[in-house]
């Protein structure tokens, strides 16, 4: 629904000079050729092989068929006029069983892309870890053990003395919730484990390699851009009945205190500590020290954000379910007896995201007041619809449209509220393999089409290179915002 700002006559809004117009991928989700040039396993590859674990059997064997289409990518990204490109380096083509020498071969299909990069004047965005830890780490614990952030740090350091300075940006993690919650604990994810002290140690883990990771990229690349992307969410709760406003502080804490404050106050929040007191091991596993290097000074934050999400108690669910609600039956944070909501008549996307742009702007607002004045970058925003190519060859995406541009909005309100917000990423430049989901799920501006890896653009790519090149965009609110 495009509707004029609340404070301005005209519905057009200008974006600061110099503000970043990016789009995204990560190296699992579109690379394939997952056995070429020295690759070794990740978890990934084995997870997605496990029966029922991934929709349709999918894997990541092929995916986008990116390794042997760079060049073709690189000039959809140039004809697209970003003025940034996040993607993420396949931890298992740069150390095949996650520890050793480097796999020259590895660093080189990075460094094309790199290259390839800057003679577009590009800036690279690189995530160092985008989930694909190499399996034979894994199998010796994985992010349950300590010895992983270690290997992590090791891997960082190849990887910044190899590309150096060549990258604008550094970004340590991406979603490490996902990582340690997803994988651990829900079992959704790679490696499918369901244990609740695996994941909080693999939460606390994940953290440490950021921690570690952040001085050797300084030492090696002097002037390196330092970061950490995290997922983080408007938890709210479905009533102001007190049961349900300590349901959203839960998943307020899971989602997004156990990170933020960790990495911004030097501490983990107490509530949650006691939460997961009788986890084993939990967060037991935290070691004197640690949580000052978890907290070392950055350069930028890194915003994932997809959609809001309204909890309720789990005692209370039949009470929500009679004031109209739909409650959802995959609990998304086990162990925390709390339960997801539907808002009645609220506009999703084909993975059943709510939408609702204003959480962006509120949680940026939140950001700000309570952790952190850093530049920070939506480094991944967008959504999933059930695409087709139409009779004229045409893939006409209006509702991502609308999607995009009301988030887009949503970033120049939290501009005008004085957040500093200094760039965004559209996830994704292309149809990829949705995790779980395969490939049921598109979410790219560019179609695939996944059997002969042919690309088309949307109508979303063209509106988007339209906004990029205007450096505005026509303010748009979503339908039931508050
Ligand atoms: C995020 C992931 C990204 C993609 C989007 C839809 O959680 O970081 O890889 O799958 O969701």
């Amino acid at each position: 629904m495009s509707t004029s700002g609340p404070n301005s006559q005209s519905p057009i809004r200008l974006f600061p000079p110099g503000f970043l117009w990016g789009a995204a991928t990560a190296s699992y989700q579109i690379e394939g050729a997952t056995t070429e040039d020295g690759r070794g396993p990740s978890i990934w590859d084995t997870f997605s092989r496990q029966p029922g674990a991934v929709w349709n059997g999918d894997t990541g064997d092929v995916a986008c068929d990116h390794y042997h289409r760079m060049e073709e990518d690189l000039d959809l990204l140039g004809e697209l006029g970003v003025t940034a490109y996040r993607f993420s380096v396949a931890w298992p083509r740069i150390q095949p069983t996650g520890k050793g020498p480097a796999n020259q071969r590895g660093l080189d299909f990075y460094h094309r892309l790199v290259d390839g990069l800057r003679a577009r004047r590009i800036e690279p965005t690189l995530t160092l870890y985008h989930w694909d830890l190499p399996q034979a780490l894994e199998d010796e614990g994985g992010w349950c053990v300590r010895d992983t952030a270690e290997r992590f740090a090791e891997y960082v350091d190849i990887v910044a003395r190899a590309l150096g300075s060549d990258v604008e940006r550094w970004i340590t993690l991406n979603e490490p919730w996902c990582s340690s919650w997803l994988g651990y604990g829900a079992g959704q994810h790679a490696p499918g484990v369901r244990d609740i002290g695996k994941a909080a140690a693999a939460n606390h883990h994940l953290l440490l390699a950021h921690g570690m990771a952040v001085p050797i990229l300084r030492s090696a690349v002097p002037g390196a851009k330092v970061g950490i992307t995290l997922n983080l969410g408007d938890e709210r709760p479905g009533s102001e009945h007190e049961l349900d406003v300590a349901a959203a502080e839960r998943a307020d804490g899971n989602l997004n205190r156990l990170f933020l404050e960790p990495v911004f106050h030097g501490r983990y929040p107490e509530d949650m500590l006691a939460h997961y007191a009788k986890a084993d091991p939990g967060f037991s596993v935290v070691r004197e020290g640690d949580l000052a290097l978890i907290s070392q000074p950055l350069d930028f934050l890194g915003v994932n954000y997809y959609f809001p999400s309204t909890v309720v108690d789990e005692s209370r669910a039949t009470e929500a379910r009679l004031a109209g609600y739909f409650v959802a039956p995959i609990e998304m944070f086990p162990d925390l007896h709390v339960r997801s909501l539907e808002t009645p008549g609220r506009d999703k996307t084909a993975m059943d995201w709510e939408i609702q742009a204003s959480g962006l702007t509120s949680l940026l607002v939140r950001i700000r007041d309570e952790y952190t004045t850093l530049p920070i970058y939506i480094t991944e925003n967008g959504a999933a619809f059930d695409d087709y190519v139409d009779p004229n060859g045409r893939v006409l995406d209006a509702n991502r449209v609308a999607y995009l541009q009301e988030h887009i909005s949503a970033v120049h309100d939290a501009l005008d509220a004085g957040v500093n917000v200094q760039g965004y990423f559209v996830w994704s430049l292309l149809d990829n393999f949705e995790w779980s989901f395969g490939y049921s799920r598109r979410f790219g501006i560019v179609w695939v089409d996944f059997p002969t890896g042919t690309r088309l653009t949307k109508q979303s790519y063209h509106w988007y290179r339209d906004t990029i090149r205007a450096n505005s965009v026509e303010y748009a609110t979503s339908i039931g915002s508050s």
